[in-house]
């Protein structure tokens, strides 16, 4: 085991600046429900977290990661390592955004004393102030139980990725009546059960509204509706690094495209032999 931050709430020696952010806290985040939307991005490495933590109330270091970073096939086979190892270069890499991190498939079902634990293996590995965990009504005893023993816990209901071989796909959630009054059914236990937010995914728009209205934190929306109370997305993804995405993701740009041009005018430059110049060079010195 090892401990690869240092614990400060307030800002990060890690990555200094000149002007520290106090780090935004778990109520603070609770407070916005109904004002600003809180804007949540996923980020799985240092780098990245450094330049989306300006911009976002929270980091998720989301086991999205499985197919992202992995090219995993789902996110079934992430592990509690892999989540530990992201989940620290992510709050390396920030100072100002609430770090929360996916409880890997497994790790968190069995029971709550189960989930306890890796709740905070994972806490004390990272130093991430939050966990995500997916389900509804069957997880709001250990997201009581979490909550109550200082474990502040995301929900994520609807689309809820690690149960893919439940569901049989990825399409939208909801479209029944029954299954739509079991999405917000789902919500509101996680919600009474002490969840802080909660992550809508993948659901038809009236749904979304409607456990927007019924819970009294705030909820996180990704392919769900604008009336929620924050939107989140995976980075990778609205910053059009795949061809292929789900229809709620909207990119924001084209790095798919940089990289591309990048790399073919790297490759073009070294077979003419025009990189390296005169000022990537050593020359002895005079
Ligand atoms: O793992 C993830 O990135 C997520 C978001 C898509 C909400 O759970």
């Amino acid at each position: 085991m090892s401990t690869t931050f240092t614990i400060d709430a307030a800002t990060s020696r890690a990555t200094p600046v000149s002007a520290p952010m106090k780090r935004l806290t778990i109520p603070a985040i609770r407070r916005q429900k109904g004002t600003t939307p809180l804007v949540m991005l996923t980020a799985y490495t240092v780098r990245t977290a450094q330049l989306l933590d300006p911009h976002c109330d929270m980091l998720l270091v989301g086991d999205s990661l499985g197919q992202v970073i992995y090219g995993l096939p789902s996110t079934v086979p992430v592990t509690l390592d892999m989540m530990a190892a992201h989940g620290a270069a992510v709050v390396r890499g920030s100072h100002h955004a609430v770090v929360v991190i996916d409880m890997p498939f497994g790790s968190y079902e069995g029971s709550p004393e189960k989930a306890f634990e890796s709740a905070a293996w994972l806490m004390k590995q990272t130093g991430a102030a939050a966990v995500k965990l997916e389900g509804g009504a069957a997880m709001a005893s250990t997201v009581r139980f979490l909550s109550e023993r200082g474990i502040p816990v995301m929900g994520h209901v609807g689309l809820t990725p690690q149960a893919v071989n439940m569901l049989g796909g990825y399409g939208a959630r909801g479209r029944t009546q029954a299954e739509a009054d079991k999405i917000v059914a789902d919500a509101v236990a996680i919600a009474e059960a002490g969840a802080f937010a909660i992550v809508i995914e993948g659901v038809v728009e009236p749904i979304a509204i409607a456990i927007t209205q019924a819970v009294a934190c705030p909820t996180i929306g990704i392919g769900a509706s604008a009336q929620c109370d924050g939107q989140v997305l995976v980075a990778e993804d609205m910053l059009g690094l795949f061809e292929r995405t789900a229809k709620f993701v909207k990119k924001f740009d084209d790095m798919a495209g940089h990289i591309s041009r990048a790399a073919q005018t790297y490759a073009d430059d070294v077979r003419s032999r025009s990189f390296p110049g005169a000022d990537q060079v050593y020359q002895p010195r005079p």
